[in-house]
């Protein structure tokens, strides 16, 4: 078993450090954030992350897991150091590797010799050497080891992962990394870092095309009067398809497709290559998100001015309290530009920053007075609301689900309006 430290101990950071502890490895997670380690040493989850917390107090009941805001204690023992820190968006859309390079420059004098750094924050091609050149310590390797986690089901996606990716200068210190994953029964890929770099930023920017795609599909469905989610279904019998990541919803977004598809097409246009499909993934997602409002617009008279608007779900996806760019948000900003006043409830989010916007402790107080519902985030329990009382707490009967997530005879019968979908052929 190996010495193990952790930087940054957020989404990613947590999962790995708190997912290697509880393969027997000796892990110490540090972050900048006193308020997230002393929490942490409490054996309390700064995120919410289903089953995450019943390891976090496995693996320090067990002595594997520690957490300190002390990097040296972190990092002086270590034989491999992870670094999960923020890859922001810079302003260029390029990734912003300006927390890589910190952590890199803060631990360079504290690492023990012949130490392996490990990137898990997911980074452009040829940050590897922007690493090495930060570290500048010929016997401290670098490897690149992306994550693939989808929040929510970040417990799940450690320990059966569709792959475990490792880059590295030789296949030496790549195969000593991925041996920190022998327990886990998957395929493993050994790369150069270059590869493992591209190969996270590729699938990424492939999922988000996907469902531009199956957004783009939906509307169509809807103007030629077709379910759109039989469209998809069917499409999805296709084994070549599959229908994985083939659900139409208000956009896409999150912590990660937003920035990587900007960095993707920063990284291409930096080598002189041209990414027509990624670019146009892009604009066709911010056409999504103000599609809705136009929708409801149109369904309420033509304008949202003065219109109350109910809305279920504020987080990018359900089960996790993650609002990073999160459709509902850029929907809901939308909404407000068109003169509504939204009152939203999700069960993951007390409170939310933003002129326009308040949020009830519950959905039927969402509902309270509204001229419309909307739901912008799959949470399963919204399938579970009583649509009666909701329908008679509202002004209003438009109903929007975006998700589909509401049954909708049961909402019809008791007396939701669904707007209907436009048929009308123009040529
Ligand atoms: N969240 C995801 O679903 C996901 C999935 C795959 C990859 N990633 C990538 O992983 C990286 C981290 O993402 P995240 O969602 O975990 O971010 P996060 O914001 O949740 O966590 C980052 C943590 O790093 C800490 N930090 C920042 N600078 C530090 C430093 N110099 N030393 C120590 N700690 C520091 C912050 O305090 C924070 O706790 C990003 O590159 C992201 O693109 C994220």
């Amino acid at each position: 078993m190996s010495k193990i430290a952790v930087i940054g101990t957020g989404y990613v950071g947590l999962t790995t450090s708190i997912g290697l502890a509880s393969l027997g490895h000796e892990v110490i997670g540090y972050d900048l954030d006193p308020a997230k380690v002393e929490m942490l040493q409490a054996g309390k989850l700064p995120i919410h992350e289903p089953g995450l917390g019943e390891i976090l107090i496995a693996g320090i009941k067990s002595g594997n897991l520690q957490s300190t805001s002390d990097l040296s204690e972190a990092v002086a023992d270590a034989d491999f150091v992870f670094t999960c820190v923020p890859t922001p968006q810079d302003d260029d859309g390029s990734a912003d590797l300006s927390y890589v390079i910190s952590a890199s420059v803060a631990m360079k004098d504290l690492l023990k010799p012949g130490a392996i750094v490990v990137t898990k924050s997911t980074v452009p091609v040829g940050s590897a050497q922007v690493v090495e050149n930060a570290i500048g310590r010929s016997d401290i390797e670098v490897a690149s080891n992306p994550e693939f986690l989808r929040e929510g089901a970040a417990v799940h996606d450690f320990k059966h992962p569709d792959r475990i990716v490792v880059g590295a200068r030789s296949t030496e210190i790549s195969q000593k990394v991925m041996d920190l994953y022998s327990q886990i029964d998957c395929p493993k890929l050994l790369t150069s870092q270059e590869t493992a770099e591209l190969i996270k930023y590729a699938s990424n920017s492939f999922l988000a095309i996907k469902l531009s795609y199956v957004n783009d599909v939906a509307v169509l469905s809807e103007a030629v009067g077709a379910d759109p989610f039989e469209v998809l279904q069917g499409m999805g019998l296709d084994t070549r398809i599959g229908n994985r990541f083939l659900e139409p919803g208000p956009g896409w977004g999150g912590s990660c497709f937003p920035k990587d598809t900007k960095a993707l097409e920063s990284i291409a246009k930096s080598f002189g290559v041209d990414l027509p499909l990624i670019t146009a993934a892009i604009a066709s997602n911010e056409i999504s998100h103000k599609r809705v409002a136009d929708r409801l617009a149109k369904a309420l008279g033509g304008s949202l001015n003065g219109k109350t608007i109910a809305v279920l779900g504020l987080t990018f996806k359900a089960n996790t309290d993650d609002t990073r760019e999160s459709p509902a948000i850029a929907v809901i900003e939308h909404l407000i530009k068109g003169g509504g006043e939204v009152v939203a409830y999700d069960p993951m989010v007390s409170s939310y920053d933003l002129a326009g916007l308040t949020v009830a402790p519950s959905p039927v107080a969402a509902a309270n007075g509204a001229d419309a519902l909307v739901v912008l985030t799959e949470w399963s329990e919204f399938s579970e609301i009583d649509c009666a009382e909701m329908l008679a707490a509202m002004t209003g009967s438009v109903v929007i689900d975006t998700r589909n997530v509401l049954n909708k005879s049961l909402w019809q019968s008791a007396g939701a309006t669904f707007p209907s979908s436009e048929t009308k052929r123009v040529v």
